[in-house]
This record gives C-alpha cells, sequence and structure tokens, in this order.
C-alpha cells in the first residue's frame, strides 16, 4: 500500500493547531489571574460592613494565586520536559513520543497509518486571536497571547483528567469504569501467552492510565488518542515521571461553586499514584497518535486486534456509524469488544459555522448498527458512573452508562453477506 502523503495545507493546519494548544497551555497563569482579578473587583464592590464579614476573602485569593502557580509550574515543566514530543508532532512523519523512562510510548502501527497528528476538529479552527503566533515551538514564544475561552477550558479539563487517570482521589472512577473493563478482559482472556500476548486497541484513551493498565495485565496495547492537549500530558506522565506522587496540582481552584469549604476547594492533588514505568507493562505499549477514523481505516489494521475497548468515546462519533464499522473491521473474526459509556454526542451542540455532522442515535439504534456488522451481544448492563467529578463538591453528574461485550462473528455480519 501506498504511503500516505500530507500535503503542505494540512502540514500547515497541524502546526497551526499545535501552536494553539502549546499558547493555551503556556497561558494557563494569566487566564487564571484574570479570573482571580474578577473576583478581586466584585469583592470590591460590597459595602463596608459585607466586606469585613468576608474579609478572610481576601486571602483566599492569594491562596488561589498561589495554587494557580504550582499548576503553571507543572505545565511549564510538561512543555518543557516534552519539547521533544511537541517538536515531533511538528513534523508528521515522526510521531514518536519518546522513551526516555523505558516505556516504549510510541505509535508502533503501520507506519502510514501513524503518520499524521490530528487534533480534535474544534482544536483545528485556530482563531484569529492566535493566529500570529511565531513559528518556532517554544512555549515562551507564546505566552501573552489572548486565549479564547474554550482553549482555557481546555487546559483545565485536562487538569481534571490529571485525577480522573493518575490520582488516587480518581480511584472511585477509575473502579467504576476501568475495573469492569478489566475485569471482562481477564474473563475473556484467561490464559494470556506472555510470548503471544492478546493485543488490545484502546481508540480516544485520553491521559492513558485504561490502556497502561490493560497492557500490565498482559495484553499488548495501544491507546490511540487525536488530542494534542492529551497527548502531551500523557506523553509527560507515561514517560517522564520518576516516582509515584512526584507532582502535586490543585485541579480544582476553578470554580468557587458548589464547595463545602474553601480548603476542599483549594486541596492539593498529587499524581500519578503509581510509577508507570514499574507498572509491570507488557512489551509493545503504545500510544497512536491520530484520528481514529484516519489511522484505523488503513488496510494495514484489518483484522489486526483481538479486542478493542471503548470507554467514553463512542459518543465523540461525527458519524457513529462509521466508528462501529472500523471496530468490527480492525478486529480479528472472534474478537471482541468492550465499551462503557454514555451517549452523550459531542457534536450534537454544536452550531458553529462548518455545521458539524452529527449522527446521534438511541442505545437501541447503535445496537442495531453493531448487529450489522457482525456484532453479537455477550454481556450488556449498566453501569453508574461519573466523569472527572470533583468527589467533594455539591453537585455530582453521574451518569448511567452502558456497559457492553461484543464478538465479532463474521457469519453474522450482514455486510459480508451483501458481497
Ligand atoms: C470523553 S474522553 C474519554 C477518555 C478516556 N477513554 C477516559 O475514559 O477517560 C474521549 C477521548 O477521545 C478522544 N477522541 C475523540 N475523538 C477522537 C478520534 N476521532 N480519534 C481519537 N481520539 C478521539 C478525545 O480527545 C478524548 O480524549
Amino acid at each position: 500500500m501506498g504511503e500516505r502523503r500530507y500535503t503542505e495545507q494540512e502540514e500547515a493546519l497541524e502546526i497551526k493547531s499545535l501552536r494553539r494548544i502549546i499558547a493555551a497551555y503556556a497561558n494557563y497563569q494569566d487566564a487564571a489571574e484574570r479570573d482571580v482579578k474578577r473576583y478581586e473587583r466584585s469583592f470590591k464592590m460590597l459595602p463596608p460592613a459585607h466586606k469585613e464579614l468576608l474579609f478572610h476573602l481576601g486571602l483566599k485569593y492569594q491562596r488561589l494565586r498561589w495554587c494557580i502557580s504550582m499548576n503553571a509550574a507543572f505545565i511549564m515543566n510538561m512543555l518543557e520536559d516534552e519539547e521533544d514530543y511537541i517538536a515531533g508532532c511538528s513534523h508528521p512523519v515522526d510521531n514518536n513520543l519518546g522513551t526516555s523512562q523505558g516505556i516504549g510510548v510510541s505509535c508502533n502501527s503501520d507506519k502510514d497509518a501513524i503518520t499524521t497528528i490530528y487534533s480534535e476538529d474544534k482544536d483545528r479552527t485556530a482563531s484569529s486571536s492566535v493566529e500570529n503566533v511565531t513559528p518556532h515551538h517554544c512555549p515562551s514564544s507564546l505566552f501573552k497571547l489572548n486565549v479564547p475561552p474554550i482553549d482555557v477550558d481546555k487546559v483545565r479539563c485536562i487538569v481534571r483528567n490529571i485525577v480522573r487517570d493518575w490520582a488516587e482521589e480518581g480511584q472511585k472512577e477509575r473502579d467504576e469504569c476501568y475495573k469492569p473493563i478489566l475485569e471482562e478482559l481477564n474473563r475473556l482472556f484467561p490464559s494470556r501467552n506472555k510470548q503471544r500476548p492478546p493485543s488490545c486497541l484502546v481508540p480516544g484513551a485520553g491521559l492513558g492510565r485504561l490502556a497502561l493498565e490493560i497492557s500490565s495485565l498482559g495484553f499488548v496495547s495501544q491507546g490511540n488518542e487525536f488530542s494534542y492537549y492529551m497527548l502531551i500530558c500523557s506523553s509527560f506522565i507515561l514517560n517522564h515521571t520518576q516516582e509515584a506522587n512526584e507532582w502535586t496540582i490543585y485541579p480544582w481552584i476553578h470554580s468557587n461553586c458548589n464547595s463545602l469549604s474553601d480548603s476542599d476547594q483549594l486541596r492539593a492533588v498529587k499524581f500519578p499514584d503509581i510509577h508507570p514505568s514499574s507498572a509491570g507493562i507488557t512489551e509493545g505499549f503504545s500510544m497512536c497518535a491520530g484520528d481514529f477514523v484516519e489511522v484505523y481505516s488503513e488496510e494495514s489494521q484489518d483484522s489486526a486486534w483481538d479486542a478493542v475497548v471503548t470507554c467514553f468515546f463512542l459518543d465523540t462519533a461525527h458519524n457513529i456509524v462509521e466508528y462501529i464499522e472500523i471496530i468490527s473491521k480492525v478486529l480479528k473474526d472472534g474478537g471482541v469488544w468492550i465499551n462503557l459509556g454514555p451517549l452523550l454526542y459531542h457534536f450534537a451542540d454544536s452550531y458553529g459555522p462548518d455545521d458539524d455532522m452529527s449522527i446521534e442515535l438511541s442505545l437501541e439504534d447503535v445496537k442495531k448498527v453493531a448487529y450489522h456488522y457482525g456484532f453479537v451481544m455477550e454481556v450488556e448492563n449498566m453501569i453508574e458512573t461519573t466523569y472527572t467529578a470533583n468527589m467533594r463538591s455539591m453537585m455530582q453528574n453521574r451518569y448511567h452508562a452502558v456497559f457492553w461485550t461484543m464478538r465479532k462473528n463474521t457469519s453474522h455480519s450482514k455486510v459480508q453477506k451483501r458481497q
């Protein structure tokens, strides 16, 4: 198969997208400082008696600033250590995530299937405010830009994802989401051969914890992820962690709502709860950067995997039918698809000028589509869980998420029969 060639325009788009993301990370502190200034302005508007009553808030704002600076210090460390990775990202032919700490976190699938790194579609629409970013990827050249609020939000979202995947505080969520998947994999592949371990693909791998756990369970595991926000952070945690609980962040400082106390809001969270390099990973563990549809539509991926695990991923599709079709295609006959998540279609509310495509199916229809592509349901139930929730908040969004195991049985596929 010929190597996929990328046009100059595609490469330029990639570089622009990456710069926008680095700018968002690099301007984290500024954006957060603007919030604190806003709190202070409101405080100043109080009548003197109220100010006196809430005198302690002045100190809280100073503490907030300190927490922000600690978060920013972590982000700067990450950007500095990930410079090689970031440089690789801007050259689509070389997307090795680095192996500095002994974990081979690189994309080891077919070369032409992985040569381009895509970020979320929305990430790629650089706003005019960041268009003047200099060509150099060095974070210092990206300071003091007026980062769009949506990008500021994405950085804060990554901070919450760190808790979900890599902090002790995220253990409850991981037990709800990742544990049933790991138990199911363990049940379905009871005698894993160390010489020829089964393979498992994890599309939409986020910060990589589930893919790592699957690797530690004895699978050749590959996480696939297309957001640079996620990739830069997961690469840093996986490759550059020296010891457990090396880093401290303050993930909950960005919202004053629903806190039981200021100390809850300002609490420190240490991570990673484990040292990834010491997690007993199986050789061949990799993170593949790229759009799931682009990368795994490649012929080289046909019938390549024993298992596919999707966790909070299916509803990220523009076209969920296409996702299911590809999952079926990449699985070997008899391979299993384990899925957990809601159907909160990511593009359901997009009202941008691009008028993004968004196919929003009920669970019933999703299953119909899966059966069409040769899947047979083996296990199905519902799981109550949260996603990046602040466990100490007065507001907890809970999902009644579907969990299933389906097996690919080519003889059941309507697609095959018609051919
Ligand atoms: C809701 S998050 C779930 C992350 C992780 N599986 C978890 O449970 O924490 C969905 C992830 O899928 C990624 N994603 C969305 N569309 C993708 C695509 N087409 N290809 C690869 N990754 C994608 C997003 O960047 C995001 O990290």
